[in-house]
């Protein structure tokens, strides 16, 4: 009886190599899930204040000016927080800030948003992508919102657009009035603000060639 069989063909040999690869592939996404929870877990307050850079920054973010810029070592744009400055002229506490964002986001979800626009990712195409809105340059002090809404301030000129879209139509397709007060308005333009800061690796791909473009919709 010849023992001479080739490795490719001997069993245990594959039991074995299974049960390595099992193992491995476990071990990895117990690393992984660890990991991911770390990169999605939002900062706090004290993250804020320190400088210290998180994916998803703490609600009082809304206090902070957000500027979008390209890294050259990313190879694409990435949100900066930067100084202080007043969100509808105040600066809002932890607690403050956590309820208006809430109240946002539960408004968000309420009026559907995500069934015209996409939400980080998530949603339809018929409407501009929210996940960067708050940096759209059309909002910006020389874009054409402000000017439009008469407010003087991009979260006032949100907020008022989001109560009366029907009042600004400034593209071929226009957003419906939702019935939308002006305490849920803030919140919805805090939801856009805190969105806006968060790292999401450049997504939406394309964003600021596309926005601010009134004519390309
Ligand atoms: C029925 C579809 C529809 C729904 C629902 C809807 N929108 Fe819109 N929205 C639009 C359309 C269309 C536009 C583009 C209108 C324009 O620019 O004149 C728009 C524009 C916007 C803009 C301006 C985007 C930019 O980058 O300048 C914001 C902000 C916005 N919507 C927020 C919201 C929020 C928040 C909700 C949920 C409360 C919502 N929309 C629900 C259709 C919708």
């Amino acid at each position: 009886m010849s023992k001479n069989v080739s490795v490719w063909s001997s069993i245990s040999f594959w039991r074995r190599s299974a049960a390595w690869v099992t193992g491995f592939a476990v071990v990895l996404l117990i690393w992984l899930t660890f990991d991911t929870m770390g990169q999605i877990t939002m900062g706090n307050d004290d993250d804020l204040q320190n400088g210290v850079t998180k994916r998803v920054p703490a609600p009082t973010v809304i206090n902070y000016h957000i500027t979008y810029e390209m890294s050259t070592k990313r190879g694409h744009e990435v949100p900066v927080i930067g100084k202080k400055e007043p969100f509808f002229g105040k600066e809002w506490s932890v607690q403050e800030a956590a309820g208006l964002l809430h109240l946002g986001k539960l408004t968000s979800q309420a009026k559907n948003c995500m069934n015209c626009h996409t939400l980080l990712g998530n949603g339809a195409y018929y409407a501009p992508d929210l996940t960067k809105a708050w940096l759209d340059p059309a909002w910006s002090a020389d874009g054409p919102m402000l000017a439009m809404t008469g407010k003087s301030t991009k979260e006032e000129a949100m907020a008022e657009f989001l109560q009366h879209p029907s009042k600004y139509p400034t593209h071929a397709r226009m957003m419906p009035d939702l019935g939308i007060t002006a305490t849920e308005a803030q919140g919805l333009v805090a939801f856009l603000k805190h969105m806006s800061s968060i790292d999401t690796n450049g997504f939406p791909r394309n964003f600021g060639k596309e926005q601010g473009d009134t004519n390309a919709h």
